[in-house]
């Protein structure tokens, strides 16, 4: 089962050393680890690295912006595409292209999806399913949309402490692979050491995205233990 660990915006480099320390010797071995940009290149090559975002671009005149082909250069062999904390700074196409430029660099995209509390609670989750996911299948051949990877995230979830229930992430899941059956779909939103005993429970959830407890090691063994 797939484990990504979104570190966000968290770690100096100072911390981030020791993090790792501690992380490496976790025997688990499907984790693939997105830390901050500025610790990637620290990040050695124990661990699978991805990258929290990249560019929709080619390396060039584009100031600020990282690209697939430099990621790929550290090591990275993923990133996340559209996580919600992104998506209202980019847009349909620029997610495509970022899917696009991360595929030509034989890279792997974690593509974020889910509602938010208010789409939700006006039963528009499959409408919001429909809008992000199917650019990306109209535009990317069978064998891209079997390698990509789909992280379910409803956006009223992450770093709340609230989950939706089984049969609500079961639904949704079987949705998403109705649509693109050979493609591994992660849950993503407060999973956590102690919620994953029920989490597990949902057959359909081929790994899970942490953001919060990624940054503490006693909780991440003690999740990965469960899972093991
Ligand atoms: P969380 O974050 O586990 O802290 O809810 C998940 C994410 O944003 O990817």
């Amino acid at each position: 089962m797939i484990v990504v660990l979104n570190n966000k915006s968290n770690f100096t480099p100072e911390e981030f050393k020791s993090y790792l320390e501690k992380l490496e010797k976790i025997d688990y071995s499907e984790l693939i680890l997105c830390p901050t940009f500025i610790n990637l290149a620290l990040a050695g090559d124990k661990i699978e690295l991805g990258a929290q975002d990249v560019s929709p671009y080619d390396d060039g005149a584009h100031t600020g912006e990282i690209s697939a082909k430099q990621l790929k250069t550290l090591g990275v062999k993923y990133s996340l595409v559209g996580h919600s904390e992104r998506r209202e700074f980019e847009s349909e196409e620029e997610l495509l292209n970022e899917i696009k430029k991360l595929f030509e660099n034989d890279m792997i995209p974690i593509l974020c999806v889910g509602e938010s509390k208010e789409e939700r609670e006006n039963n528009k989750v499959e409408e919001v399913l429909d809008k992000e996911l199917y650019n990306v299948i109209n535009n990317l051949s069978r064998e891209e949309q079997e390698k990509l990877i789909i992280a379910y995230e409803p956006v009223w979830s992450i770093g709340t402490g609230a989950i939706p229930t089984n049969d609500e992430i079961r639904e949704v899941l079987r949705y998403i692979k109705n649509l693109l059956p050979n493609t591994k779909v992660l849950y993503g939103g407060s999973a956590n050491e102690e919620n994953i005993d029920t989490l597990k429970e949902i057959e359909e959830i081929d790994g899970y995205l942490l953001g919060g407890i990624s940054l503490d090691i006693d909780r991440l063994q003690a999740l990965l233990d469960k899972l093991s």
